[in-house]
């Protein structure tokens, strides 16, 4: 279940330079470059000559990547503006010599690619507040993850598996379950709220919270980077004391998720203490990864057929996120996977549709991926069914 329209991360900015980068998101391979100028692109990585892939070409400094097979230049537009092999390799380039060029964004040292063909309608990139701010420290982590980007939002989005997997005691009659909460809709997806009370922090961290001390979690699905924005008052309640993490999700296929992590913290801003903060994120993220590579079907069925059984205080914020994706499918933006994978058997190869189809639906040697029908009434606003 894989949606066109959104806004991803691509890669850490810094991953970024001069020398093709390829990387597959959506189940297409696409090329990163940067040209001299600076300015990111992101290009559809398959040659429209004869299909070599563009990643492993090279960059000659001005502005364009050039395929590893015949040496055809591409710029940052997609437009081939190099044929070597031609007696005038600038002139006489046929029309169909260009690939699809996504909208790029280099945002919070990330680097944002837009894959679809209505950016107007796509939610935008949220803010990063924290980000460059001399009140938070921040560090990252990456790490692939050997399951559908659905069930690596499911392992950290749902509310009850906190106290199972987690050990995160909410207190009351009964400490395995999860205090009530509403999921509200916001610019950028929804939010919720849950309140703890944790036990008594141990080791480095134990300045933050000596005492047992009601604690707030603040959780947000945000639709570009399909991510999860976390913010926990480690030191309890009005502490001052936050940890803020960013987990944002690339799809690389139906099966794999590129998983990355921007982590912050107000407290202990000494870079000595990066090494326990990113230990302390990390043994819930390893608790979650088991979870959600273990988890099948591997591929997650289209939402309108999800076979859940529904419990007592079923998790609002999984019913949320459902809600979110189905809105995206009414939109048309789901990828029709049955229909692209016959195509493929047969020999075919797909790209995620630019926005530059919507002048030039023609003029392209690979057809764009299939899409699930529009539903007329997904026009609706965005704000309908959250629980
Ligand atoms: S396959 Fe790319 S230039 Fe020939
Ligand atoms: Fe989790």
């Amino acid at each position: 279940m894989l949606f066109t329209n959104v806004w991803y991360v691509a890669e850490f900015s810094d991953n970024v330079g001069e020398t093709p980068t390829g990387v597959r998101m959506l189940g297409r391979d696409f090329v990163l470059f940067r040209d001299p100028d600076g300015q990111a692109h992101c290009l559809s990585g398959v040659c429209p000559h004869r299909g070599a892939r563009l990643a492993r070409g090279r960059c000659h400094g001005d502005g364009t990547v050039a395929c590893p097979f015949h040496g055809w230049r591409f710029d940052g537009a997609g437009r081939c503006v190099q044929i070597p092999s031609q007696a005038d390799p600038t002139g006489d380039i046929p029309a169909a010599a260009q690939v699809d060029s996504y909208p790029v964004q280099e945002k919070y040292g990330l680097v944002w690619v837009f894959l679809g063909d209505d950016p107007a309608a796509a939610t935008p990139i949220y803010p990063m507040p924290e980000f460059e701010n001399p009140d938070w420290r921040q560090i990252r982590y990456a790490d692939t993850w050997a399951c559908n980007v659905h069930w690596s939002k499911m392992t950290d989005l749902d509310h009850v598996h906190l106290p199972i997997v987690h050990g995160i005691n909410f207190g009351g009659e009964n400490p395995v379950r999860p205090p009530d909460h509403q999921a509200e809709q916001t610019e950028f997806g929804f939010r919720t709220k849950i309140v703890s009370t944790p036990s008594v922090t141990k080791g480095k961290w134990k300045e933050m919270r000596s005492e047992r001390t009601k604690v707030v979690s603040r959780l947000a699905f945000m639709v570009p980077g399909f991510t999860l924005r976390g913010e926990v008052d480690i030191g309890g309640m009005d502490s001052g004391f936050k940890n803020v993490f960013y987990e944002i999700s690339t799809p690389i296929d139906e099966e794999n998720t590129m998983m990355r992590w921007v982590f912050f913290r107000s407290f202990m801003l000494e870079p000595e203490n990066d090494q326990e903060h990113l230990k302390r994120n990390l043994r819930n993220i390893f608790q979650d990864k088991a979870n959600g590579e273990s988890i099948l079907p591997r591929r997650a069925p289209d939402v309108e057929d999800w076979p859940v059984v529904r419990a007592d205080r079923e998790d609002r914020v999984m019913a949320a996120y459902w809600q979110t994706l189905r809105d995206m499918r009414r939109r048309g933006w789901q990828i029709d996977r049955v229909r692209l994978e016959a195509l493929e058997q047969d020999g075919d190869y797909r790209v995620i549709p630019s926005p530059g189809r919507a002048e030039n639906p023609a003029g392209w040697v690979f057809d764009e991926v299939p899409r699930c029908a529009a539903d007329p009434a997904a026009a609706a606003p965005a704000t309908r069914g959250v629980a």
